[in-house]
């Protein structure tokens, strides 16, 4: 990696992300619900397709994985929920409405706490809405992914673009907060297919939203068509085109990139996934859920079972569906925290760096590869933090291999 870059400022949301507030990384909770209509031919993430659910079971179960990570997290007060899947838009919203009286009940729910639930907008979702609003979700994620009635069907989703606007105009009457997500870089898309798409989602006003460029996962549907050579993903020059192209439509709509994939006015950022790159802890609840959390003064990482059903029999028989906690070392919180947050445009603050392993950025990391990947213009690093410019951001993987050797 050799390129002269010149010095770029901060944007906007840099300024948010190494503010003051960036050394409180805030709690969170995460609760994974496994469960979709379909499966996505693209999608490796723990979803499962069930032809029936005891909802009751799988109710108390959340509830008693609640109370197993509040025991190992006593006395934090929750800033931010997040219901993720799978697909969480099928959840009744009494599971719902009881796992944020739960939460509130064992920790401590923040005035102001961020409650977030991914939805599918299918006109069957959209009814449940104001259902989840009234349990205390403030926030909406909506998994639009494309504005085009060929490309979803490419994408094996079960809704078209017309619903998809009109999920979105309904979940304005429940919700102050929404944000949806679309996949770009598709195979075939012309740069001005996409701005065109990009330009209609623009125009539905979002404060946040989150924009993937597709990859080919390990053991998709995708994969196998890949690999008969039926899906050719665009080339790398090309994809980091879209992906400049995308961060200026972006930028000049008023919603700069403040994390590789996501943009919202400011303000508008994901608090809960703040959390995450801010290396900040969190409770993981669900199947395959992962979790950080500190009890007696070390940061731990939890896992849980993968598979629903022997994650809901194992915590009915144990109380909990926890693998073993791993213990973190001062070098895997530090690799940790770089590979997460500087993902964030706004970087790490030096306070984070402190706070986490005791150490400024220069103590913590190699000085002479940190000297050369900011003589090469892809990190920066001064009194307030440190952080990737936005070439380095383009190849943050190679950057942290490099970093963090
Ligand atoms: C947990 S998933 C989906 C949540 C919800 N069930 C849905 O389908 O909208 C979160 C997001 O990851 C993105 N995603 C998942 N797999 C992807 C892939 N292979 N390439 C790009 N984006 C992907 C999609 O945009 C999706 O909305
Ligand atoms: S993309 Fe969403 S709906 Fe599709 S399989 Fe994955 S989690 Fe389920």
């Amino acid at each position: 990696m050799s390129v002269s870059l010149p010095e770029e400022k901060a944007a906007p949301a840099a300024a948010e992300a190494l503010s003051a507030k960036a050394d409180d990384p805030g709690f969170g909770v995460y609760v994974h619900w496994p469960f979709c209509k379909s499966k996505c031919p693209y999608c490796d993430f723990n979803s499962h397709v069930r032809e029936s659910i005891d909802q009751d079971r799988w109710c108390r179960a959340l509830l008693r994985d609640l109370e197993h990570a509040a025991a190992h997290s006593e006395g934090r007060r929750v800033t931010s929920v997040f219901f993720g899947g799978g697909t969480p838009s099928l959840m009744p919203a009494e599971t719902v409405s009881a796992v944020i009286e739960t939460v509130g009940r064992l920790w401590s729910l923040d005035t102001a706490a961020e409650v977030s639930l991914e939805a599918n907008p299918t006109s069957a979702e959209a009814d449940r809405f104001a259902g989840y609003a009234s349990a205390g979700v403030n926030r909406l994620s909506l998994g639009v992914q494309a504005l085009d009635d060929r490309a979803l069907a490419f994408l094996g989703r079960q809704h078209s673009a017309a619903e998809a606007l009109a999920a979105l105009a309904l979940a304005r009457n429940s919700f102050q907060r929404i944000s949806f997500d679309l996949i770009y870089a598709r195979p075939g898309q012309s740069l001005a297919a996409w701005q065109d798409e990009l330009a209609q989602a623009l125009a539905q006003g979002p404060e946040h939203i989150a924009l993937y460029q597709l990859t080919i996962e390990e053991g998709t549907a995708f994969q196998a068509a890949a690999r008969r050579g039926e899906i050719v993903l665009p080339a790398d020059d090309a994809a980091a085109w879209l992906y400049e192209a995308t961060a200026r439509q972006l930028g000049e709509a008023g919603l700069p990139g403040y994390e590789i994939s996501n943009y919202a006015r400011a303000g508008a950022a994901c608090r809960h996934n703040l959390t995450y790159w801010r290396y900040g802890d969190y409770a993981g609840i669900g199947p395959g859920a992962h979790g950080r959390l500190t009890w007696d003064g070390v940061k731990h990482a939890t896992r849980q079972h993968r598979a629903p059903e022997p994650w809901l029999d194992l915590v009915e028989k144990q109380g909990h569906g926890w693998r073993s906690p791993q213990p973190l070392d001062w070098a895997e919180r530090r690799d940790e925290m770089v590979m997460m947050g500087l993902r964030l445009t706004g970087g790490i603050a030096t306070t984070a760096f402190h706070r986490v392993l005791n150490a400024s950025p220069q103590e913590a990391l190699a000085a002479d590869r940190l000297g050369q990947l900011e003589a090469e213009g892809y990190l920066t690093c001064d009194e307030e933090g440190l952080r990737a410019t936005a070439a380095g951001r383009q190849r943050l993987d190679a950057l942290l291999a490099y970093l963090l050797t």
